[in-house]
């Protein structure tokens, strides 16, 4: 599945995208299971917005919470002034997370597919362990940018040890909200790091360093049909734009590391209840 030329691209771009690996029908199920949580969710009990544009302020208990199943986060612009939706709650969604393989079964199936951990030894990890999942909606006309950032500022491990696999449940591109990422740059240090301090139950981001994040103009555009894959390493940089399309951008991602991997006590990530989830 993965070339000797693959791994070598992931090792000196950051990143590899594996076209099509994936059909629509094997994706179906993981689709159909989120439109159920969604379906089930109640927004008027839980009102947790997923932005990045207020370096992480308001991440709250329901957010920390998640680590260990799967809880539906909104849109900020699906909520109107006085904080009540403005639209159907099945298109205010901006993610469900961040342990969907913990809890439902669709995606535990999923992540247990041959391919998955075929893919995260091939690049390197002895025995993977899912550490985080993500259904991710970039929902029409609303679905929020996520700034430029490295997944090793919010994953703390050691130096690549996390592997992000971002799976296209529907095709991917530039209108729609695509992956953008800057070959290479995963050589350079960590700019940001997200830690928790528990006693206070509550998140810092720090910088590091000031290097600039690119502009779109050098950065590349990883546009991709439906079931292809993106692995990458957890100091690229990348982004994904605001959804202004009338197209959804539905994704799926995983996070993993070797079991050996250290887990910082820091991240705010912290199953305290689930084994190991092994693939
Ligand atoms: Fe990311």
């Amino acid at each position: 599945m993965l070339s000797p030329s693959h791994v070598s691209q992931f090792d000196s771009d950051g990143f590899v995208v594996l076209e099509s690996l994936f059909s629509a029908a094997e994706l179906a199920p993981l689709v159909a299971a989120a439109t159920r949580i969604v379906a089930d969710f109640d927004a008027d009990k839980h009102r947790s917005v997923f932005r990045t544009d207020d370096r992480d302020e308001g991440r709250d208990d329901y957010f920390l919470d998640s680590a260990e199943g799967a809880y539906c986060f909104l849109e900020a612009d699906a909520l109107d002034a006085d904080g009540n939706l403005n639209r159907d709650k099945a298109l205010a969604i901006n993610k469900i997370g961040h342990a969907m393989h913990a809890s439902e079964p669709a995606y535990a199936d999923f992540c247990r597919d041959n391919r998955i951990g075929d893919l995260l030894r091939a690049l390197g990890q002895a025995e993977p362990q899912i550490r985080q999942t993500m259904y991710i909606f970039k929902q029409p006309g609303i679905g929020g940018e996520v700034r430029w950032h490295q997944d090793a500022s919010y994953l703390i491990s050691e130096r690549g040890g996390v592997i992000g696999l971002w799976i296209a449940l529907e095709a991917a591109d530039r209108n729609n909200g695509c992956l953008w990422v800057q070959p290479g740059r995963h050589r350079e240090d960590l700019r940001e790091i997200y830690e928790i301090d528990w006693e206070r139950r509550s998140g810092t981001l720090t910088t590091l360093n000031e290097t600039p994040w690119t502009d779109n103009e050098n950065a590349l555009a990883l546009e991709v049909p439906v079931g292809s894959v993106v692995a990458f390493h957890d100091h690229m940089p990348h982004f994904s734009s605001y959804n202004s399309s009338s197209r959804s951008r539905h994704a799926f991602t995983i996070h993993a590391t070797a079991r050996a991997a250290p887990w910082s006590e820091r991240n705010w990530l912290q199953p305290r209840t689930a084994a190991p989830f092994l693939v």
